[in-house]
């Protein structure tokens, strides 16, 4: 019997989310501090037991599975599949500490740690990109129209600029630390949901739509210069620009909006909404580390369900 596993990090949008899945440019960074690991067991008597924690289902079908839990049974069976092992029995164990439905990537992280878990099991390799598009599919079920964006930055583990359809590229960051706090508003964020109606506004007035995700993609290409030899007074100032074209496009939600206001008015130097938005989470920039964590506790103080920090240069976390 070969025990194996995968892991995959949480994901944040720094910027240009809605936009990415036009073609526009988008910024993701991983959230370290929040991961997903799929624990595999080779069984000798074939068939795939799949277990998930979270869901809180054990299942030895894809019949027996929830919607939620069906794409990643599906996906472990193609992945042995790709390498004429579909008979192979598995015993797979699902674990996430990713807050689930929140923008952070929750779904892309489990598939590309059940991918990695599956190869590892099987003694063979898959490349960051052959990862990704596997994972890709199970996110297509998931919701509907994915860009692509969330599993590329949990697959690379690294910040990355990314366009559809177009390998990631990685983030030169100068020699400033950017250093972010993500606020949970503990509300579910319901990604398919919210980017089909941002579909079903722009079929009804293009024009408007169309320069809105044309300014959060520039935005996005703004950050990346920003990033490497800016200011982080700067990127704030196209963080905060972003959430109020985010706004406009309706992804917002008033518990969004009050996170944004909090943080922005205890000193961050900007904050927008990050994923698809109606919930979810929120990004602010702090200036140094002291505001990050003044900034964390004011955002629970203010309702957020909890906090994380990260940062882009210096150490991150
Ligand atoms: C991804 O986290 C957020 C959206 O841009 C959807 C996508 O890119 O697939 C809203």
């Amino acid at each position: 019997m070969t025990n194996a596993s995968g892991e995959a990090p949480g994901k944040i949008l720094l910027i240009g989310e809605h936009a990415v899945v036009y073609g526009h440019p988008a910024i993701a960074i991983p959230l370290r501090g929040v991961r997903a690991r799929a624990e595999v067991e080779l069984t000798p008597n074939g068939g795939i037991e799949m277990v998930s924690d979270e869901l809180k289902e054990r299942v030895r079908s894809v019949e027996e599975a929830s919607d939620r839990l069906a794409p990643l049974y599906r996906l472990a069976g193609s992945v042995a599949g790709i390498f004429g092992e579909q008979k192979q029995g598995m015993r797979i164990r699902l674990h996430s500490t990713i807050p689930m439905r929140r923008g952070m990537g929750s779904g892309a992280a489990i598939a590309v740690a059940l991918v990695r878990g599956v190869c590892s099991a099987l003694g063979r390799k898959l490349d960051t990109e052959q990862v990704c598009e596997l994972a890709t599919e199970a996110e297509r079920e998931f919701h509907g129209n994915p860009s692509g964006v969330d599993c590329a930055v949990v697959a690379q583990g690294e910040p990355i600029y990314f366009v559809r359809g177009k390998p990631p590229q990685e983030i030169a960051v100068g020699a400033n630390c950017f250093r972010f706090i993500v606020g949970d508003t503990g509300i579910e964020s319901p990604t398919l949901q919210v980017v089909e109606e941002v579909s079903a506004a722009r079929d009804k007035d293009r024009a408007r739509f169309d320069s809105y995700l044309w300014e959060l993609g520039s935005m996005a290409s703004r950050a990346r210069e920003v990033i490497r030899n800016g200011s982080a007074a700067e990127l704030g100032v196209c963080m905060t620009h972003s959430h109020s074209i985010l706004r406009h496009v309706g992804v917002s939600s008033p518990e969004l909006d009050r996170l944004v206001e909090v943080a922005l008015r205890k000193g961050a130097l900007g904050a927008k909404l990050s994923g698809a938005g109606r919930g979810g989470a929120m990004i602010a920039l702090a200036d140094d580390e002291a505001g990050q964590e003044r900034i964390a506790a004011e955002l629970r103080l203010a309702g957020a369900e909890r906090t994380i920090t990260t940062s882009l240069g210096g150490t991150q976390n």
